[in-house]
């Protein structure tokens, strides 16, 4: 299977069950649910869920009992993009294609359908304990990790750093803290959350720290780049809203071929922390190849 048809299939099984999942559009308070909806169904490349489906399988586990945890890695990354693109942080009006969540709605809906999913993910993740093979040790190891990756340790502090560092000059190391928290942490944790509630061994975690550690940090350099030199309609958001925001990024630091000779050396770490897997690891082997190579 090819990676656009991998990433299509797995793309249909999570629309699924985030179609049971999240609240009907139409049970009040509406205005919320349809908020909630209108930034989950309008696509992205759901690679987050993807991630949690593939390390599960990768270490041997059952796909199906993990999809509730592969939906919650989702609801915290919308939740990450309805609050980023708010006039208080990114200030954008367009995300996956159609008017932000804010400029479809308004500001305090937005903030709530961010807060809604975000606490959805948790009754997901907390829930699939109830999943067969699952129960209540590895759902709880599987939340505590996602909390740590979601929360002031990991993305909200990142997206707090990527705020004050906006105008100045930062250095390298602290444009890497950045990345690191804001967009690798969660990238991290869907693997890792996958390989927890699948049975995977501490080694085949630690793998794949490494791997989300490589596959994390070239996936924000790339979509650093593509913001300076990606096409909106492809994206299905702005291009230039890191150049007017003064942001942190690699290229503002490094040149852009510069940070594309950085992210495929990240990438091929990713890939060579995946040395002891066989066949079975091939899909996230696409996905890492993906990240260096997407126009979206
Ligand atoms: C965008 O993530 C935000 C970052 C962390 C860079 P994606 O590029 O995965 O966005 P979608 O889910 O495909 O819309
Ligand atoms: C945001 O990074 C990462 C998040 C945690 C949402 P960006 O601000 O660069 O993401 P985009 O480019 O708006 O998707
Ligand atoms: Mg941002
Ligand atoms: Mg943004
Ligand atoms: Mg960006």
């Amino acid at each position: 299977m090819d990676l656009s048809a991998h990433l299509k299939a797995r793309a249909q099984v999570i629309e699924a069950a985030l179609d049971r999942y999240l609240p009907p559009a139409s049970a009040e308070p509406a205005r919320l649910h349809e908020a909630m909806r209108y930034s989950m169904e309008a696509g992205g490349k759901r690679l987050r869920p993807a991630l949690v489906l593939d390390a599960c399988v990768a270490v041997g586990g059952d796909e199906q009992a993990v999809l509730p945890t592969a939906c919650a890695l989702e609801c915290i990354h919308t939740y990450s993009l309805i609050h980023d693109d708010l006039p208080c942080m990114d200030d954008d009006d367009l995300r996956r294609g159609r008017p932000s969540c804010h400029r479809q709605f308004d500001e305090a809906t937005a903030l709530l359908a961010g807060d809604a999913l975000l606490t959805l993910a948790f009754f997901l993740t907390a829930t699939n304990a109830r999943q067969p093979g699952i129960g209540p040790d590895r759902a709880a190891q599987a939340t505590a990790e996602l909390a740590e990756a979601a929360g002031a340790p990991g993305m909200v502090g990142g997206q707090m750093l990527d705020l004050m560092s906006e105008g100045t000059k930062p250095t390298a190391e602290l444009v890497e803290t950045i990345h690191l928290k804001k967009t690798t942490a969660l990238l991290t944790a869907a693997v890792v959350c996958g390989a927890i509630l699948g049975g995977g061994s501490e080694a085949q975690i630690a793998a794949f720290r490494r791997y989300g550690r490589g596959m994390g940090l070239a996936f924000q350099i790339v979509d650093d780049i593509l913001d300076l030199v990606g096409d909106e309609a492809a994206l299905g958001k702005p291009v230039g809203s890191d150049l007017d925001h003064e942001k942190a990024t690699w290229p503002a630091l490094f040149g852009i071929e510069a940070s594309r000779a950085v992210a495929q050396e990240l990438v091929e770490d990713a890939l060579a922390a995946l040395a002891e897997f066989g066949p079975e690891a091939e899909p996230l082997r696409m996905l890492a190849r993906f990240v260096v190579e997407r126009d979206r």
